[in-house]
């Protein structure tokens, strides 16, 4: 038994080592932790349990015969943290580069089916040269075995990408399909095709960092949700993440004490919104005053920062929250901040997380731009979003909520469960210059009359009044006492069941 028993902890020391001394010493100078060492960071101490660890490839082209290291490069299994069970794969680039050989597909497919049947999250490290060279259309269909399980588990259990080194070509879609994508600034990348491939074909000399590095994905392409500073910084903040998250559909988001009061009253809240309407204000002002411990976990700040999502607690339990932000483009709804806050309200509608809403939006952005890149079916997204989701939804209007962004923005006529206003609400179909313009034509040339005209039509409708008369708006609230009604309208809400008709699924103008 002794003799066996140091059998089995010579191979665990041989798989321990993946691609050797060499090369992990390579993997640290470029700032980058091994696979293992970074599924010690993501869970709770010594809770990570390990499978497959002896698995090999099964190739034998190209010399792979002679070169088998236990494991394939992909380290799996599952463990705890913060004290709740999660799934993970981490893939080790010291071995054949992380790259996906069949063997290497199957580990990933075990955890992904296990994380399945037991409901909770699968978190993946992605750090791999691609498909293995050596194996061909094995690893192609290794590949896509792992597509096809992203997208059966996708509203089951949370999927949280951290991509941690090149992540290039196919192997993007399995990120791509996942709930979010995580990057760490200067050592991660992903692309479709590579800066050599771009020069090729369209002359555009661009570097790796640029084409696909974590500020261009979190800036630009946004497909990136978050970018951090190096690996443990980028592990330690995937573990509070995942405490916003329930482990799967079947079950509600994870409640965590505090001690804030829910009733906790913030004056400052009354002078939040500028006297003029033209005046921009930080829209992180009042999230941060309104939640709990003003802890807001923001995705997407670099991107599409009109409006503003994330998530935080109130009186303890999760919620997704989206904000117009008028600090930037006064607020407005575009292509990008309509795409951003779509996948994001979708998200928590899959599992369970109510959102609160934040409205100050004059509409949507004007021009030929936004036409031709499609804002129609773009804003549309936003509004299919909010429209079919059944969980509890909130929504505050601080000052403007003009024409269909009005509706857009969790109205009371897309199921919203409670609208509140603050006494500065302006509810109209567009602002009181806009509107005398068109509705006063013939005076356009008396600016007395048009004067008077404005103040007129500013008197009617830029007030929280009118909706409240037509019952769209529930109750006009005093900005201190936001929080405590915002806490109370989601305790209210926690037994709210809410169903669509059935369907095999619906047709979100993608
Ligand atoms: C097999 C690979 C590999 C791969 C890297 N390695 N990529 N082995 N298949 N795809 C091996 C290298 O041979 C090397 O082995 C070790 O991993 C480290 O690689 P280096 O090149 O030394 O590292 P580095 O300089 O950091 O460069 C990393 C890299 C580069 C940029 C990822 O390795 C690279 O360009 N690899 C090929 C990428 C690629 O074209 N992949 C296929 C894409 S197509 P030794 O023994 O020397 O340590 C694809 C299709 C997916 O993925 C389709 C899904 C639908």
């Amino acid at each position: 038994m002794q003799d066996i028993i140091q059998e089995l902890e010579r191979r665990r020391a041989a798989a321990r080592l993946g691609g050797g001394e060499r090369r992990i010493a390579a993997q640290h100078a470029k700032g980058k932790l091994t696979a293992r060492e970074r599924l010690e960071l993501l869970f709770d101490e010594g809770s990570f349990e390990e499978w497959d660890m002896f698995v090999e490839h099964d190739s034998h082209d190209f010399g792979m015969a002679r070169q088998r290291i236990p494991g394939d490069g992909v380290v799996i299994g599952h463990g705890l943290v913060n004290g709740r069970r999660v799934f993970a794969f981490s893939q080790d680039f010291t071995v054949f580069g992380g790259s996906l050989s069949a063997a290497h597909a199957r580990k990933i497919c075990k955890v992904m089916d296990q994380a399945m049947k037991v409901g909770a999250p699968v978190v993946g490290l992605n750090d791999s040269g691609g498909a293995r060279i050596q194996e061909g259309v094995a690893s192609l269909a290794g590949y896509a075995e792992v597509f096809q399980r992203n997208v059966l588990a996708s509203g089951v259990i949370p999927q949280v990408s951290l991509v941690m080194g090149p992540c290039a070509g196919g192997a993007v879609y399995s990120p791509a399909m996942t709930d979010f994508i995580f990057m760490v600034k200067d050592s991660s990348y992903m692309f479709v095709t590579g800066p050599e491939v771009v020069k090729t074909v369209t002359h555009e000399e661009v570097t790796q960092e640029e084409l696909g590095g974590a500020v261009s994905h979190t800036g630009r392409s946004g497909v990136a949700d978050l970018a951090f500073e190096d690996d443990v910084d980028a592990l330690l903040r995937v573990r509070e993440f995942l405490g916003f998250l329930p482990a799967s559909n079947r079950e509600p988001p994870p409640m965590r004490p505090t001690r804030d009061p829910a009733d906790r009253p913030e004056p400052a809240l009354d002078r939040l919104v500028p006297a003029h309407p033209n005046r921009p204000y930080d829209i992180h002002e009042l999230i941060s005053r309104v939640v709990d411990e003003g802890e807001f976990f923001e995705l997407q700040p670099e991107f599409a920062g009109n409006i503003v999502t994330g998530f935080a607690r109130f009186g303890g339990a999760p919620a997704g929250i989206v904000a117009n932000q008028p600090a930037v483009l006064a607020g407005c709804l575009d292509i990008d901040s309509s795409r951003k806050a779509a996948r994001f309200v979708r998200f928590c509608d899959c599992f369970h997380l109510p959102i609160v809403t934040f409205v100050d939006v004059p509409g949507f952005l004007p021009g030929t731009a936004q036409e031709y890149g499609g804002i129609i079916r773009h804003g549309a997204k936003l509004l299919f979003a909010y429209a079919e989701a059944t969980v509890p939804k909130v929504t505050l209007i601080t000052r403007k909520a003009y024409g269909g962004a009005y509706d857009v923005m969790s109205s009371k006529h897309l199921r919203g469960d409670v609208n509140y206003a603050w006494p500065s609400a302006e509810i109209a179909v567009m602002g009181p210059e806009g509107a005398v313009e068109i509705i006063f034509r013939a005076d356009r040339e008396d600016p007395d009359k048009m004067a008077a005209r404005t103040d007129e039509y500013r008197t009617k409708f830029a007030n929280p009044f009118v909706a409240g008369r037509l019952g769209f708006i529930d109750d006009v609230v005093a900005p201190r006492d936001t929080r405590r009604r915002l806490c109370g309208a989601l305790a209210m809400l926690r037994g709210k069941r809410l169903e669509n008709p059935w369907k095999k699924h619906d047709n979100i103008p993608l």
